[in-house]
């Protein structure tokens, strides 16, 4: 009685975004359409611990036709995580499809073996516990497929979704709640209907698998029924190869607020902007001098670029239809500022300058960063943990390449030399869109994890055509950890040698995770700072620095570490 007087109610009374993270696609057939279309659906939010069960199954993409698709726990796209900053995820996930997996989390800090670096593949019939602590800023991240030479077609036939941080911490009126609005934005053939094969011949292993219809969230020819107000869109590019050139049909403006690692320091009016595979943009859009009645269309405006009608880059798509329906409030505001964002300062690049040249080239063309493609047992570089980097991405081809980082949030620094950036390139990025002929420069500090990541091209079939180097993060310059096991309190111990000449070892406890720096640092005798060995974030260790005061006096000298609310200061005796 309770069960249908609300399913009743919920067709009937309940304005449609309350059902953001409903799954609608079982009953989309029972839901009221206004004009022609298909509503837009959405994921079910995804149970934190549970499972993620990887199937092939048949669903009803288009209305009355069965699809042949990949989905997981029943959908596609798959459920939606949304968790707090601060909060463990972890997730269960199951291989029930016929050949290796593995699943990596895009943009979000994670241990290497919890990265789905291909190494950690996942055999058919097997699973895998996903499990770490979220630590990235509130934003709008997700989660694919990344199974060797596998990635591309896994994630175009339905392997991606949303993984959403919420920080509390971070509170300005922002339109929430049904007001807040994830759009998963992918490409596909409408010619081959009904289903998502994945066949790509020479022109897809150029330009990328790119379609000729626009499914959002998985809904194919969409709308969205919209009050009179403000909304919080958060737009992800799930496509494999296509670029889109964001704007609305009437041309109106909107805020753009976010980018892949969260929100901007300030919201930037916009009429358009680029978005490649693998980026994410949030932009805030109000309804509210809007008829009820009428209607405006998220589209891909055209741009000029290769490939072939009508599998081509650059023709203009329509994407999701607003049908403005009701007069309710999100009571969203667009602030006039976010939290500052600390931008790096490029003259505090301490690593090695690191450069990349993308080519496409041999007799049988293959994509290439510095002449390499992929081999997933050659690591290719090894980059300190808290090291500022500066990264020279140069395209030296004639398509583009949206290029990724695991691991980290860039700041883009520069493109063609000009520091003067669009709006979504200003913030914290993990992909960066390189339009041919392009150079562009950012500036990167690996903070978290040590171990094995990657960086590649985010077309998903340059990636699977090697398109992609493998990195190692290591120690920290001048530290160096001692074995895996956590110590159970904060200690610094004795150097030893002590006395010494002409370098000695200072080795100290991390007990736990401390969200500040921690600093070892030596003063002399009269209190000043004479040497920093290190500071920067550690994740719990044992730990042993060296110190070599080539040009200090003989004399008493001090080692302080501090980490948190721990510190503590030894002797040391330089005798020359
Ligand atoms: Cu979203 Cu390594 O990729
Ligand atoms: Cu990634
Ligand atoms: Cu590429």
């Amino acid at each position: 009685m309770l069960l249908k007087t609300l399913a009743a109610g919920a067709l009937l009374t309940i304005p449609k975004p309350l059902q953001l993270f409903a799954n609608e696609k079982k009953n989309a057939v029972l839901t009221e359409v206004s004009g022609t279309g298909n509503q837009l659906r959405f994921p079910p939010v995804f149970t934190n611990g549970g499972n993620m069960t990887l199937a092939e199954t048949t669903e009803q993409v288009w209305p009355g036709q069965d699809t042949q698709i990949i989905t997981i726990n029943g959908s596609y796209p798959g459920p939606s995580v949304i968790i707090d900053k601060g909060q463990t995820f972890t997730a269960n996930v199951i291989n029930n499809l016929n050949e290796v997996i593995t699943t990596h989390w895009h943009g979000v800090s994670t241990p290497a073996n919890m990265d789905g670096h291909p190494r950690d593949a996942v055999a058919p019939g097997s699973s895998k516990v996903y499990t770490f602590p979220v630590l990235n800023r509130g934003g709008t991240y997700f989660y694919h497929a990344h199974a060797d030479m596998l990635t591309a077609k896994q994630v175009y036939r339905g392997f991606a979704g949303f993984f959403i941080v919420r920080d509390p911490a971070e509170n300005f009126n922002l339109p929430s709640g049904a007001y807040d609005v994830p759009l998963c934005i992918q490409d596909r053939r409408i010619a081959d209907i009904p289903g998502f094969p994945y066949n790509p011949g020479n022109p897809e292993s150029v330009w990328g698998m790119l379609g000729d219809t626009v499914l959002v969230n998985g809904t194919p020819d969409a709308y969205f029924e919209v009050s009179k107000t403000l909304y919080r869109f958060r737009l992800l590019n799930g496509s494999n190869a296509r670029v889109y050139k964001i704007a609305f049909s009437d041309n109106r403006s909107f805020h753009i607020i976010a980018t892949d690692g969260g929100l901007k320091d300030n919201p930037v009016q916009a009429t358009e902007f680029m978005l490649s595979p693998g980026e994410r943009v949030e932009i805030l859009v109000s309804f509210a001098a809007d008829n009820i009645g009428s209607n405006v269309t998220l589209r891909s405006l055209a741009f000029t670029h290769g490939g072939t009608l009508p599998y081509k880059q650059g023709i203009a798509l329509d994407i999701l239809r607003f049908d403005v329906t009701n007069n309710n409030s999100s009571g969203g505001v667009v602030p006039s500022a976010f939290n500052p964002i600390t931008y790096y300062d490029p003259a505090n690049v301490i690593g090695p300058p690191r450069e990349f040249n993308l080519t496409m080239s041999g007799s049988h063309p293959m994509h290439k960063i510095n002449g390499l493609t992929f081999d997933i047992n050659r690591i290719d570089w090894s980059t300190r943990l808290h090291s500022l980097e500066k990264w020279t991405i140069r395209n030296l081809t004639a398509d583009f390449h949206p290029m990724h980082t695991h691991e980290a949030q860039w700041q883009v620094l520069a493109r063609n030399g000009n520091t003067n950036l669009p709006p979504n390139d200003k913030g914290w990025k993990d992909t960066v869109m390189l339009y041919p002929g392009e150079t562009v420069e950012v500036l990167v500090k690996f903070t978290e994890y040590k171990g094995l990541y990657l960086f590649h091209c985010h077309n998903l079939e340059h990636e699977d055509d090697g398109m992609m180097l493998n990195f190692e993060i290591i120690d920290p310059i001048g530290i160096q950890q001692l074995g895996t096991e956590v110590p159970v309190k904060f200690e610094l111990y004795q150097n030893y040698p002590n006395p010494f000449n002409p370098s000695t070892k200072i080795k100290f406890d991390i007990a736990k995770r401390i969200e500040e720096n921690a600093s070892l640092r030596i003063y002399d005798i009269r209190g000043r700072q004479v040497a920093e060995l290190f500071n920067g974030r550690l994740n719990p260790g044992t730990f042993e620095a060296e110190w070599n005061p080539k040009f200090l006096p003989s004399g008493t000298y001090f080692a302080r570490l501090t980490a948190g609310s721990f510190s503590k200061t030894i002797k040391l005796v330089l005798a020359k």
